[in-house]
């Protein structure tokens, strides 16, 4: 037997970063949604992912009426740093493009937006299991099963906001969709630590060890990687095994401040990039995740998340607002713009900063980009303006 649950507008598939913000949006328009989500609401909150906002996502965040802590507990930065044959350089964000860095973690903005959909008493279903999609070329529909029991229900529209692993995608036709993709020889190991920060700015290490990056996500909490090998695990890594790689990678000056606390959170990500053209299928829109992925060395995958979720909130208000199927028909090219820099952005960044073991050519052409860079206010102009975000389209030109 399958109960069928009253027709929504928009069923969202995941209830990461994209799906609540694109829940909280949509619901401050007055068009209902339903969320199916496969994992626990505290599972997703455990998952420790990005740090960094741009000012393009504080905006968004505040649209949605969900800023209040990040007001509050956001830090600004003005500057990153980058450390290189012993030596750190300061590319200053805020002098040379006028904007800064937001750094405030995914999980708190992904607490904030769970809030504030309890509170507006929008539903979630949480534990979905074996979430599956039907005729989104015509009649979108869902079936899934809640605490054992088969369960399907009818929408307007699908909103794949489901991840890389999610179901959405999975479900197009290969000769519908076109993927490029670059998978890395390396991942990134991570540490959460509760501990002040030794460090003002967040500081990307390239050293002749690999790859670290020096951050943070509040005055009393530190975030910390290393480049690995992909066949590593975290428990083979003790934390001081962790603080002795990372200390011989960030220069000494940072290593001597550096104390090694013990872990609160230890794991290793593959890097990747990889993108899904286009984004819409008939009346199933992908959204984050679900249609791209970047490595995370430019800080880019939460907010390239957020930019999709903008442009379909827009697209989808003006749906049902003056029956204007414009911005439906261009959201797809209109996300993949943007899309597609940050893509550039992610894999330069990966590409300096990282060690690529069996490639001198590629190793001078490394050292050539980074002093080039140092020696060149136009360079670190052009990391400046991708770092703090490239601005949304807006008007004309986005449809
Ligand atoms: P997700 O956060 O993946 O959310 C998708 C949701 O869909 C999940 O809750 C998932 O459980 C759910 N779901 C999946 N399948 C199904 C299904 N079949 N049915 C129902 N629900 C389903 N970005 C940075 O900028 N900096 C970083 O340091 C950084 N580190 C990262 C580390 C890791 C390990 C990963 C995976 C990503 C990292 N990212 C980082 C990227 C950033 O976290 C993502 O870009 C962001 O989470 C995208 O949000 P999303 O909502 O699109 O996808
Ligand atoms: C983080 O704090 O987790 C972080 C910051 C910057 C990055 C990637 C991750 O580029």
């Amino acid at each position: 037997m399958t109960s069928e649950l009253p027709r929504t507008r928009v069923l969202i598939v995941g209830a990461g970063p994209s799906g609540l913000l694109l829940g909280q949006l949509l619901q401050r328009a007055g068009i209902d949604t339903l969320i199916l989500e496969r994992r626990s609401a505290d599972h997703v909150l455990g998952r420790i992912r990005a740090g960094v906002l741009e000012q393009g996502t504080v905006d968004v965040l505040e649209h949605a009426g969900v800023a209040t802590k990040l007001r509050t507990d956001g830090l600004v930065h003005q500057g990153v740093e980058i450390s290189f044959r012993g030596r750190r350089h300061r590319i200053p964000l805020t002098a040379l493009t006028g904007r800064g860095v937001t750094v405030y973690g995914q999980t708190e903005m992904t607490r904030d937006l769970m809030e504030a959909r309890a509170a507006a008493g929008a539903p979630t279903v949480y534990e979905a299991e074996d979430v599956a999609i039907h005729d989104w070329d015509g009649a979108p529909r869902a079936t899934f099963r809640q605490q054992g029991v088969e369960r399907s229900i009818q929408a307007d529209f699908i909103a794949g906001c489901d991840g890389f692993h999610g179901v959405c995608r999975r479900s197009i036709p290969a000769e519908r969709l076109r993927t490029f993709e670059r998978i890395y020889p390396f991942g990134w190991l991570g540490v959460l630590a509760d501990v002040a920060p030794p460090w003002d700015e967040l500081i990307y290490s390239n050293s002749e060890r690999g790859f670290a990056l020096a951050s943070l996500r509040s005055p009393t909490r530190i975030r910390c990687y290393v480049q690995c090998g992909l066949e590593e695990k975290a428990d083979d890594w003790s934390d001081a095994r962790f603080w002795d790689e990372f200390r011989r990678r960030v220069g000494d000056d940072v290593a001597a401040r550096v104390t090694p606390a013990p872990s609160i959170e230890k794991s290793i990500a593959p890097l990747r990039s990889f993108v899904t053209e286009p984004m819409r299928f008939g009346r199933l829109f992908l959204a984050g995740d679900a249609a791209h992925i970047v490595p995370p060395t430019g800080a880019k995958g939460l907010n390239l998340a957020v930019s999709d979720v903008f442009f379909l909130y827009e697209a989808l208000r003006d749906f049902y607002r003056d029956r204007d199927e414009r911005a439906l028909d261009g959201y797809s090219a209109r996300c993949l713009r943007r899309v597609w820099k940050a893509e550039r952005f992610s894999w330069w960044m990966t590409r300096q900063l990282h060690r690529f073991p069996g490639d001198a050519f590629a190793q001078r052409m490394q050292e050539t980009e980074l002093e080039y860079l140092f020696e060149s206010e136009a360079a670190r102009r052009v990391l400046a303006e991708n770092y703090v975000g490239l601005p949304f389209e807006t008007g004309a030109s986005a449809r």
